[in-house]
């Protein structure tokens, strides 16, 4: 496993480009087997997550090949309806081959995905969406084993907002018979992006953007290509590495992103003393002269999202005051703390609310990555320290930050990555 060796306190400023979503191409990708065909995905980033959805995807019989940040996928024989637990183990976004599987074959065995390491995923609401769409669902050795002669549309109203039950369901009622409407839907950009896709591949969808999906089922789609929007989390990530470490005269400028995706962050960075300027597909940012405390709680888009909340921590860590940061999305998604608190960072969680008593300054010192976005807060923390940062298992940031290292680099920071098997 490698690790980052970060040398703290070095200004950054410059450009940067940002990839293309993680959190949308992993929904792009398994829509495919919607329809037999080449498919070519544009900006589809250099990820660990998006080569373990095209594994999966080969598993069933799919041709799957990457360069230059395009996917190309042949779906036209599907030989395996299956998702199996070494790949779901990997990642639980593998369960988004269940809608398609199901809507296009009537059939499909995905292994139940597991918590996570900030506590239980539940996929409940995925499962009662393909229920209502006529899909007989059983778990048998740890798999759902779904079935349906032909689906039926039918009105699936979500309890609670869920980006991957929209999109499953989404792509499972695209081939019903009749229509079905989707209530309380998720309204992500990453959803948006998704029935987009569907629909220039000819489904008809109604009401995309809002949180109330029409979709008259069609008898059949065609394949077809698609860009795949910037990640707003690596963006927003970024734009937090400008607040914590900028320059105080340059900016850090983020190129092909949509500030339109990140109002919430933004607004937040205004709040905490940083200047934001933004055109149609770039965003620059001065950091403050001094950090404000602002508090955050994150929410469903367009609110604060819980991707940035433990970024937010970070750079709250070194504010002039106190604030509470509150995750109502996961509760249990506090794992970076105790790393920040190895970095001389005051933040006492209790419940789903971390208190953060800002300080002068963070101090170097050997981190563990616990998960993908804990890790970016990490590395966050380690650019503004005082001395060297180690952060350890870097493997989840590789998931869904490409080539962070590189792009931090080009911005002026001092950080390596060590090769190694013992970290
Ligand atoms: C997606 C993102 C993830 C992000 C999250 C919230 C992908 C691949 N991942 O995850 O990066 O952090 O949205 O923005 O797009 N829930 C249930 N039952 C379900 C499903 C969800 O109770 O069947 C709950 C969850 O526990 C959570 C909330 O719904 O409290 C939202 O989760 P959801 O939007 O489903 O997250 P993911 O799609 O897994």
């Amino acid at each position: 496993m490698d690790k980052f060796v970060i040398h703290g306190g070095k200004p950054l400023s410059g450009t940067v480009r940002i990839s293309g979503a993680k959190n949308a191409s992993l929904a792009l990708m398994p829509a495919t087997i919607l329809a037999p065909g080449t498919f070519s995905l544009l900006n589809t980033p250099t990820l660990r997550d998006i080569t373990t959805m095209a594994r999966l995807l080969e598993s069933m019989g799919v041709k799957t090949s990457h360069s230059n940040h395009t996917m190309t996928i042949d779906s036209s024989r599907i030989a395996h309806y299956e998702a199996p637990y070494e790949h779901v183990k990997k990642m639980r976004a593998s369960i988004y081959v269940l809608g398609p599987l199901l809507g296009r074959y009537g059939r499909a065995k995905v292994s139940m995905p597991g918590g996570c390491a900030w506590g239980p995923r539940p996929v409940n609401l995925h499962l009662e969406g393909m229920k209502k769409l006529g899909a007989e669902i059983d778990l048998e050795g740890g798999y759902i084993v779904a079935k349906a002669k032909k689906l039926k549309g039918a009105r699936i109203l979500f309890d609670v907002s869920s980006v991957g039950a929209t999109g499953n369901v989404l792509m499972a009622a695209v081939l019903a018979d009749g229509a079905s409407i989707i209530e309380n839907a998720a309204i992500e950009p990453e959803i948006t992006a998704l029935a987009e896709f569907l629909q220039s591949m000819g489904a008809e969808i109604h009401g995309i953007g809002t949180s109330k999906l029409e979709i008259d089922g069609v008898e059949s789609l065609h394949a077809r290509n698609a860009t795949t929007i910037p990640d707003r989390i690596e963006a927003g990530t970024f734009l937090v590495a400008g607040a914590i470490a900028g320059k105080k005269k340059g900016n850090v400028r983020l190129e092909q992103c949509s500030p339109d995706h990140l109002a919430a962050v933004i607004a937040k960075l205004g709040g905490a003393g940083a200047k934001v300027n933004s055109g149609k597909d770039f965003i620059e940012i001065q950091p403050p002269e001094s950090i404000n405390s602002v508090d955050a709680s994150t929410a469903i888009y367009p609110g604060f999202p819980t991707d940035m909340q433990a970024q937010w921590i970070a750079l709250m860590s070194l504010a002039n005051g106190t604030c509470v940061v509150t995750d109502t999305i996961y509760h249990d998604r506090f794992m970076h703390v105790p790393e920040l608190n190895r970095l001389g960072a005051d933040v006492t969680v209790r419940d789903n609310t971390a208190t953060v008593i800002g300080g002068p300054r963070l101090t170097g010192a050997k981190v563990m990555s616990t998960d993908l976005r804990a890790s970016a807060s990490l590395i966050l923390a380690g650019l503004a320290a005082e001395g060297t940062t180690e952060v350890l298992r870097v493997y989840h940031l590789d998931r869904g930050y490409e080539s962070i290292e590189k792009k931090l680099q080009l911005l002026g920071a001092d950080i390596e990555r060590v090769k190694g098997e013992e970290f």
